[in-house]
């Protein structure tokens, strides 16, 4: 992809390339969007300690969480209706991850299903599973994931009730797309996402379409979809999911130190401290904020990652040296998928790889367990929190 420099870049071109609602479906955050502010403010206000004359020849980006080997501390975020951003983006995005050696997680709400992931990649991947009323709709997915072949488990649980997005409303968005006069206007003016869209092999949830008796029909599986998220959720669904599923369990969403460590207690192989890219409860913390509260609490007893606000490789240092042992990314290479398909994806994992091993390189680190508190401005304290994230043995556990 020519001229294409940064993430920045890729976003610039996704939203030339994708139509308004789907794209902004993906940019904005909830409500007045301080929280999705904040996750990038407060990463880029962590300033980075240049150091030299370090023997930086031997870099290796390579490391290992629930006991898989990655190139890179990389893992493709769950996202919803991926494949409105790309025609098949689940199955695109999910190939170019393998490509990378990097885990892909497919959200619950996505257009292309378990079964078409599994099809079109032939590999492994990660199943991100919002439980909803219908429990028994949420077992089977389970079931058609490990039939799937996931090992891995990622329990979302920050969104209980759903945060508004104003442009989302003020674009109509639905799935397929609302269709309002200036909708189709702007999507005959994206003749390639178009053509992507209605060669796709699916169109609408594809997780759910098909698998609910009586909702074929497109209106009646939104409302079923916007009626299904349960208030009602409690850890005893943790619980209950932690016996059920038999590979890891990640739980996604974490923000608060106690929250934290119910979820240790619970048996979390890992969690990942969220804040749902800023599209959930406005005002609270950005992810970089809580990360060493809560690294610090439980980053002995489980695996932390960390989402919200990654878009350069000098991100992902700043979250590793705060005590994550990895990054989801989630707009970084969604903006990827809008702006060139499988090509775009693999673009943005090559631009936040490359730029990660240069920042290694100008810190004066090699490895990523070498990566802690000294890379950052005052960070020296911190040495401590990021060693103990860092000290505990990755569990490998069995293929589901
Ligand atoms: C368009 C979009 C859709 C998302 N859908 C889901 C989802 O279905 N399940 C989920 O657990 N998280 C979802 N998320 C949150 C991401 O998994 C991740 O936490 C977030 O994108 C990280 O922030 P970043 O986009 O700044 O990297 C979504 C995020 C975006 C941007």
């Amino acid at each position: 992809m020519k001229n294409i420099a940064s993430i920045d870049d890729l976003r610039t071109l996704a939203r030339r390339r994708v139509p308004r609602a789907f794209f902004e479906y993906a940019d904005s955050g909830s409500y007045s969007e301080q929280t999705l502010r904040a996750n990038r403010t407060d990463l880029e206000a962590i300033k980075l300690r240049q150091r030299v004359l370090v023997d930086v020849s031997e870099r290796s980006l390579a490391t290992t969480i629930l006991g898989q080997k990655l190139a890179a501390p990389l893992i493709l975020a769950p996202i919803g209706l991926c494949g409105m951003q790309h025609g098949d983006g689940e199955i695109l995005a999910a190939r170019a991850a393998n490509a990378a050696g990097l885990p892909f997680t497919l959200s619950t709400m996505s257009i292309c299903s378990i079964e078409q992931v599994a099809e079109g990649t032939g590999q492994p991947f990660w199943f991100q599973l919002y439980v909803i009323r219908d429990r028994g709709f949420s077992k089977a997915l389970m079931e058609r994931a490990i039939a799937a072949k996931c090992n891995t488990l990622v329990l979302t649980v920050d969104l209980q009730v759903l945060g508004q997005r104003h442009r989302d409303v003020k674009n109509g968005m639905t799935v397929p797309p609302e269709f309002r006069i200036k909708n189709v206007i702007d999507i005959a003016t994206k003749p390639a996402w178009a053509w992507s869209v209605l060669n796709a092999k699916s169109w609408t949830f594809g997780n759910i379409s098909g698998h609910v008796p009586g909702m074929e029909n497109v209106n009646s599986l939104a409302k079923w979809t916007n009626d299904q998220f349960d208030p009602g959720l409690s850890w005893k669904d943790v619980e209950w999911i932690k016996n059920y599923w038999p590979g890891n369990l990640v739980i996604k969403g974490l923000l608060d130190v106690e929250d934290a460590k119910t979820a240790v207690k619970l048996g979390a192989d890992a969690i990942v401290v969220s804040n749902h890219g800023g599209r959930q409860l406005d005002g609270t913390s950005s992810s970089i904020a809580m990360l060493p509260r809560v690294a610090d609490a439980v980053g002995n007893d489980t695996e932390v990652l960390f989402d919200g606000g990654i878009r350069t490789g000098a991100d992902i240092m700043r979250a590793i040296a705060l005590g994550a042992r990895a990054c989801l990314i989630g707009r970084s290479y969604i903006y990827g998928l809008g702006a060139g398909g499988q090509a775009g994806v693999a673009k943005a994992i090559d631009i936040l790889e490359k730029e990660l091993s240069v920042t290694m390189a100008l810190t004066g680190v090699n490895k990523i367990a070498d990566i802690d508190g000294r890379v950052i401005e005052g960070g020296a304290a911190k040495k401590k929190v990021a060693k103990v994230a860092k000290a505990k043995a990755p569990k490998p556990k069995a293929s589901a």
